[in-house]
């Protein structure tokens, strides 16, 4: 749990490692780091969905999901692109380097209500770095969940983030669907966007919850295909990604509509968020 006496207070984490997920001016970093002081395990716990504040001291801080599940003991994950000040000085920091972690922040996704459903995650890029934790929620709580399928998208090969994992998401009741935006050699499987591979796939709403995350056009699209396919609002959830500040509900930069994604969010469905234009801005 967040420092409750002081919100402000970060903890010191140390890089056990760090690699590239992919390339170019706008690359993403994984960053696995633990609390220099041992005992803040004591009290933290998060959800699959939640963020935190990660920052390097003298810089800054900025707001990132923990990609990786509670299942993943004794270490944190965050995926970080390159966008400017904040995340082009963490990307220089190494494994042995320090940096700061504020949090858990916001809500999580309501993974007791999914139990016994099939679950369908729906993810463009970067986007996947929120729907990581769930799938591996899912696949430590196998027997809790019947299917489970994977659709995730990114402009090239180079550009999926957790490449290595996708062989271990093809396990019995789980299925791993992949795309790439135009053709390139040697790529066995779907060319063309996030939104038309999910119609290819065609996941049936029975019984089921989709989670989407990723660029707001690809959402706005995996949503009207999911509703095409039978899904209703409550079925489908995302993450927003508003820009932020404070992270606990006092600045008031984040808000969407009557929402303040820091403390309303950054989990919503869409039956809440379908009335309100900005969310999807
Ligand atoms: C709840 C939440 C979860 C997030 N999770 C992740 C994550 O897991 N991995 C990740 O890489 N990023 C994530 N982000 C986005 C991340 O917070 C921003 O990329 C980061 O704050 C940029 O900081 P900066 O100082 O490097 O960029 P700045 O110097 O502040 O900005 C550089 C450029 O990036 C743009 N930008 C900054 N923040 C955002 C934003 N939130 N949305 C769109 N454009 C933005 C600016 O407009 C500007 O053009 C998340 C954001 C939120 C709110
Ligand atoms: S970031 Fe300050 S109110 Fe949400």
């Amino acid at each position: 749990m967040m420092d409750e006496s002081n919100p402000y207070l970060p903890y010191v984490v140390k890089i056990e490692d760090a690699w590239f997920e992919t390339p170019g001016d706008r690359a993403i970093k994984t960053f696995k780091v633990n609390f220099v002081d041992d005992k803040v395990w004591d009290t933290w716990s998060h959800s699959p969905g939640q963020c935190a504040m990660v920052g390097r001291l003298g810089v800054g801080e900025s707001m990132f999901c923990i990609s990786s599940a509670p299942s993943e003991e004794g270490y944190l994950r965050f995926s970080i692109m390159r966008m400017g000040k904040v995340t082009c000085a963490l990307h220089e920091l190494e494994a042995g380097d320090t940096m700061t972690v504020r949090g858990p922040v916001g809500n999580s996704f309501p993974l007791e209500e999914w139990e016994g459903k099939n679950i369908v995650t729906v993810g463009g890029g970067i986007g996947q770095a929120p729907l990581r934790p769930v799938i591996n929620y899912i696949r430590s709580n196998r027997d809790k969940y019947s299917d489970l399928q994977v659709i995730y998208g990114a402009r090239t090969k180079e550009d999926h983030c957790f490449k290595d994992e996708f062989g271990e998401y093809n396990q019995e009741g789980t299925a791993c669907h992949l795309s790439i935006d135009v053709e390139e050699e040697e790529w066995s499987h779907f060319v063309g966007f996030v939104p038309n591979l999910l119609m290819e796939v065609a996941p049936s709403p029975e019984n089921a919850v989709a989670v989407t995350c990723g660029p707001p056009i690809m959402i706005k699209f995996v949503i009207q295909n999911l509703e095409k396919l039978g899904f209703a609002p409550e079925q489908i959830y995302t993450t927003l990604e508003e820009r932020m500040k404070c992270g606990i509900g006092k600045c008031g930069r984040c808000n969407v509509g009557h929402l303040y994604v820091c403390k309303d969010g950054p989990v919503f469905s869409y039956a809440t968020l379908k009335d309100i234009p900005e969310a999807f801005a």
